[in-house]
């Protein structure tokens, strides 16, 4: 039987997106050749009382978000082989499962969200380590940044979050990170123009009948251009989605993908890049 109350989802807005990613991943995961293990999200979309099917379908786009977090657990990995012990500050986490998927013992782990999310995140993961720590607020409030320990090396990420924020809000929480936490890496994604204006004008439905929320900052080479040109940044570089399966994802894409300008498209993924912010002189 269900605990009804600890199952129980009230989320909508930008919020109810995390349902979105973690049934995608979830879908991916229950596949014997899955692109990306991940048993938590799994359990996580069996034990919530929330209508993932009525709501987004069978799932088709497993894979695509899959290959999208199977990038970032890389870049985690690689700054925790090269910072053993270093920190992840997840903004805009949701209920992502990438702890369980890359934790090597040993990195300390804060998750940032609004109150609505972590409510639901520590409901769901109700024993916290020391070494993983939740906090809610705003990513675009000061207050979660007094909790970053950058001494053993710093990585943050904002995985499906920056676009739901306007640019000057994107602009001033990467500089502000770069000003704050001098030498630290930054790992997000974002959508292309052509995505962000449809959401933008409430063209974003899927079959169900869901609609995806605005998302009015986009990604384009100017875009990348500006963001290049803020004070304290070292170098913005895009990384290209993993090679995934089948015709489509594992051989297609992955040739495409070598060219930026098509790369910038988001047909064959979204964007992701990493920035990484100028050493303290
Ligand atoms: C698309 S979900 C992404 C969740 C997760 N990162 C993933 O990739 O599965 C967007 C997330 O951003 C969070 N969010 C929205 N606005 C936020 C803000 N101002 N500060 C922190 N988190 C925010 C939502 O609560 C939600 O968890």
């Amino acid at each position: 039987m269900p605990d009804r109350d600890k199952s129980r989802v009230d989320l909508d807005g930008v919020p109810e997106t995390l349902l979105w990613n973690l049934y995608q991943r979830a879908t991916e995961a229950r596949r014997p050749d899955a692109v990306l293990r991940d048993p938590k999200a799994v359990e996580l979309v069996d034990s919530l009382d929330y209508p993932f099917a009525d709501r987004f379908g069978a799932g088709s786009f497993g894979q695509w978000q899959a290959l999208r977090a199977l990038r970032f657990d890389q870049e985690v990995r690689r700054f925790l082989t090269e910072h053993p012990g270093g920190q992840v500050v997840a903004l805009g986490e949701g209920l992502e499962t990438q702890f369980w998927r890359v934790d090597d013992g040993r990195v300390r782990w804060l998750t940032v969200d609004l109150p609505e999310t972590v409510e639901l995140r520590t409901r769901l993961f109700p024993d916290d380590p020391p070494r993983r720590r939740t906090l809610a607020g705003s990513a675009l409030d000061d207050e979660w940044t007094a909790q970053v320990e950058p001494a053993e090396g710093l990585l943050l990420s904002a995985q499906g979050l920056l676009m739901y924020f306007q640019p000057d809000e994107v602009h001033r929480l990467i500089a502000g990170c770069a000003e704050r936490f001098p030498g630290a890496t930054m790992v997000f994604d974002g959508v292309p123009p052509w995505f962000s204006r449809r959401t933008l004008s409430g063209r974003m439905t899927n079959a169900q009948g869901y609609q995806a929320p605005p998302m009015p900052w986009a990604v384009d080479a100017a875009e990348k251009a500006r963001l290049r040109a803020l004070p304290n940044i070292a170098e913005v570089r895009d990384l290209r989605p993993p090679r995934g399966r089948g015709p489509l994802y594992g051989a297609v894409f992955p040739v495409l993908n070598r060219l930026r300008p098509v790369r910038e498209l988001g047909v064959t993924g979204l964007p992701i890049m990493t920035a990484r912010f100028a050493a303290s002189t």
